[in-house]
């Protein structure tokens, strides 16, 4: 056992676990944050993915030890009243069925609009491919992607007007 410190939503965690146990267990079970969901526990499937200072991560193979004194943001600090541009874009969608993929389809989503604020749907392929989804929601992610890169823009060119004004 160790006590590890690092930032979770933007608020200072301390925990005293082994340093090998995986992130999403230290979340679900030590942090009680359960909104990160346990898929495969391999890397393959994506519904543990969560921001690692800004970059999409699968907790279920990222050892504790690993992200002492780093940021993590999960599905629960997206944002603080849910209203990302793509928490805004899944609900216009309705994406979810299930929902049990979602909040690492979100966080995936979330990344990708970080680095590509305009994505082809080559580009939400690619990063996408590794978020499986059993219900088979992948055209209403897409579609949902393309919106949140809508409202991202528009949201972007209030700010700027606002900023010349
Ligand atoms: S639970 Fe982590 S990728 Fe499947
Ligand atoms: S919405 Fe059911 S697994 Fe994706």
């Amino acid at each position: 056992m160790a006590e590890i410190k690092f930032n979770v939503n933007g608020k200072p965690q301390a925990v005293n676990v082994s340093p090998a146990m995986p992130l999403l267990w230290v979340l679900r079970d030590t942090l009680g944050m359960t909104g990160t969901k346990f898929g495969c526990g391999m890397a393959l499937c994506g519904a543990c993915t969560v921001h690692l200072n800004g970059q999409a991560i699968r907790s279920c193979i990222t050892p504790v030890s690993s992200i002492a004194g780093k940021n993590i943001t999960t599905i629960e600090g997206l944002s603080p009243d849910s209203t990302h541009a793509v928490q805004r874009a899944w609900l216009e969608n309705d994406v979810p069925q299930c929902g049990y993929c979602q909040s690492g389809q979100i966080m995936a989503a979330a990344s990708l609009l970080a680095k590509k604020s305009k994505p082809s749907d080559a580009d939400i392929d690619e990063v996408m491919k590794g978020n499986l989804c059993r219900c088979g929601t992948y055209q209403g992610i897409r579609a949902a992607i393309h919106r949140a890169s809508e409202i991202l823009t528009a949201s972007n060119g209030a700010a700027n007007k606002g900023g010349v004004a």
